[in-house]
């Protein structure tokens, strides 16, 4: 939510940071700027819209400047125009600011701000932010180093905010309020910091994060100071191993088809990466918990979103493989009684720095949980909370429709909860070891599912213009069957609603009539024969049947209007295999109805507000 990528060296900063700003865009794209100096003035340049409308807005102009601050929007406070798009500049017109987050208490700063004769032009929080700075900096005559130590903790709420001082214009200054900033050096004291650290590849060959809590001055030393101590921290460069390459759609039409095709691939790294590779091995990182593990009664995990349906399907990892209940919680509806000193709590999320997560895991934390992350962001705000940071291998993901971090989230979540019952004596080590190796050949069953995607396309065509869709499922086909919708309503449009198939007739069976198709998981586990009942209950209603199935029963073909047939595996591991036809069916509807697949409207990949 926001992208922002700033640049100080010696090359023009206009190209450097238009092309950060793209692989940037999926955190909002509702409106972008620049700002750039060169070498006497600022010049803000803005638009409304995407990035390519700045861009070529830009065409006819000569963006100048080795210093640039660049910032891709969705809105929060403000409708998305370009009076509200940033970069925003203080009153004086001496500082220039990009934000991405809320200051929640925006509303008493603007109020302090009017009784010193300010004026606003825009409607957001950022102006609030950038002229509060000034004034600080102002009555105090303060450097903007010292405006900041001194007063970026009255700002209330999960931001992360860059600004350039006019006065001191050789230098930028970036602060991290609860959000992610990865700063990366390049060859030639060139600087590039931005939201996230796929976007420096290329540019750059070492990079840190900036944690929250503490601010950098982007220059090149650039040396990092603790909000709170004011001391100066050492800065931990590693180097940047991703490729230029891995950021771009290839032979695909979309970063969300190129991404559901490379499932197999990134469950595999997942497996190798959390099962062999021996720093990152998931015993020797839960080993220091083992013994909280062995007396666990309960798992809280926080999530949200797709993540969220992660977690919903984790619920029967733990209970069948660890005999362990879990509680599954929105991050947003967390509530402190949720947990207690020493629990332990799982947060899933690809991005690492959803808002919602991020406040939640803190109030579990600050209770005295322990906390597992399983992240696909290395460095990202939440690995920087986690007691222990597991790291999902899917690679970038770019479409803002989540597909490879759902499965290899599935992954980590299936191994860390095969791991919980071997040490609690709930399964023996043989037992793990094969489930280990049933997982291990998963990659090869999604290879088959993913050849139906011609049939998929095929369906899509018949079932493209109905408006509502039910997806229904029992078990672990319940949670798949809320991602599923959830997977179409994202990039379609279209409204469908993931129900148990249980639950389906104490209401929403009201829906039903010809017009209404649903799209049944029917796996051959222990529901199978509960849920041919509600297909039939469907059915009796006049509804459309698609049913995924691996049963070679007659009776499911019959019944069903069309059925999408995969392979076998154990019931557990079911929904790696059922959400790629899922996947699949958003998609294609997705793309005959022309809508904006890789970034669907109103969306963004990594919110960053609560
Ligand atoms: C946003 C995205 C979803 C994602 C959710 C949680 O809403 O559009 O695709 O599932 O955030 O994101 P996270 O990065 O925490 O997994």
């Amino acid at each position: 939510m926001c992208g922002i990528a700033a640049y100080i060296g010696q090359k023009n900063a206009y190209p450097i940071i238009i092309e950060a700003l793209k692989r940037l865009e999926y955190r909002g794209y509702d409106s972008a700027g620049i700002v750039l100096y060169d070498g006497k003035n600022t010049k803000i340049y803005k638009e409304a819209g995407a990035i390519s409308c700045l861009e070529k807005s830009m065409d006819q102009k000569n963006p100048i400047g080795k210093i640039g601050i660049g910032h891709t929007r969705w809105a929060t406070h403000g409708v998305a125009n370009t009076i509200n798009a940033h970069p925003h500049h203080s009153q004086n017109k001496r500082l220039t600011l990009v934000h991405n987050g809320t200051v929640l208490n925006h509303h008493l700063l603007r109020e302090s701000l009017l009784a010193d004769d300010f004026h606003f032009y825009g409607e957001t929080d950022s102006e609030i932010l950038v002229n509060f700075l000034a004034n600080q900096q102002a009555k105090e005559n303060l450097s903007l180093l010292d405006t900041i130590l001194q007063h970026s903790l009255k700002l209330e709420g999960r931001s992360v905010f860059v600004v350039h001082d006019l006065e001191d214009p050789n230098k930028i200054i970036a602060c991290n309020l609860g959000g992610d900033l990865f700063i990366g050096k390049g060859k030639d004291k060139q600087i590039l910091a931005c939201s996230d650290k796929n976007a420096l590849a290329g540019y750059v060959d070492q990079v840190t994060s900036l944690a929250p809590g503490t601010l950098a001055i982007i220059d090149a030393d650039c040396q990092i100071f603790d909000l709170n101590s004011k001391l100066k921290l050492k800065p931990e460069w590693k180097k940047l191993k991703l490729n230029a390459e891995s950021l771009e759609k290839g032979a695909y039409p979309h970063f969300m088809l190129k991404e559901i095709f490379e499932q197999e691939e990134a469950i595999s790294k997942t497996i190798e990466h959390l099962s062999k590779s021996s720093n990152y091995k998931l015993e020797k990182m839960l080993e220091p918990y083992r013994r909280t593990i062995t007396r666990l009664r309960k798992i809280t995990i926080i999530a949200c979103g797709t993540s969220w349906h992660a977690g919903l399907v984790a619920k029967h990892f733990f209970n069948e493989l660890a005999d362990l209940p879990v509680y599954c919680e929105y991050a947003s509806e967390f509530m402190p009684t949720d947990v207690g000193a020493g629990d332990l709590v799982i947060a899933i999320s690809q991005s690492g720095s959803t808002a919602d997560t991020l406040q939640a895991v803190q109030s579990a934390k600050d209770i005295g949980a322990v906390i597992i992350s399983i992240c696909n962001v290395e460095g990202s705000a939440i690995t920087n909370l986690a007691d222990v940071s597991l790291l999902t291998k899917a690679g970038p993901e770019i479409g803002v429709a989540s597909t490879k971090a759902f499965t290899t989230q599935l992954t980590a979540l299936f191994l860390i909860a095969s791991q919980c019952g071997e040490w609690r004596g709930y399964l023996s080590p043989n037992r793990k070891k094969s489930l280990w190796k049933e997982l291990k050949n998963i990659p090869l069953k999604i290879n088959e599912v993913l050849r139906n995607n011609p049939k998929i396309a095929e369906l899509a065509k018949k079932y493209q213009s109905a408006n509502n869709f039910l997806y229904l499922g029992r078990g672990t086909g319940f949670p798949i069957a809320m991602e599923g919708a959830l997977k179409l309503k994202e990039v379609s449009y279209i409204h469908a609603e993931g129900l148990s198939a249980g639950e389906m007739k104490h209401g929403s069976i009201a829906l039903i009539d010809k017009n209404m198709p649903s799209l049944f998981i029917a796996t051959e586990d222990e529901h199978y024969d509960k849920i041919i009942n509600n297909l039939l209950e469907i059915k009796a209603r006049n509804g459309k049947i698609i049913a995924i199935t691996d049963s070679l029963d007659t009776q499911i073909k019959k019944e069903a209007d069309d059925v999408i047939v995969i392979p076998s595996c154990s019931p557990l591991l079911y929904p790696f295999l059922t959400v790629i036809p899922l996947q699949l069916f958003a998609y294609h509807v997705a793309l005959l109805r022309g809508t904006n697949i890789d970034k669907p409207r109103n969306l963004a990949k990594s919110v960053t507000v609560e």
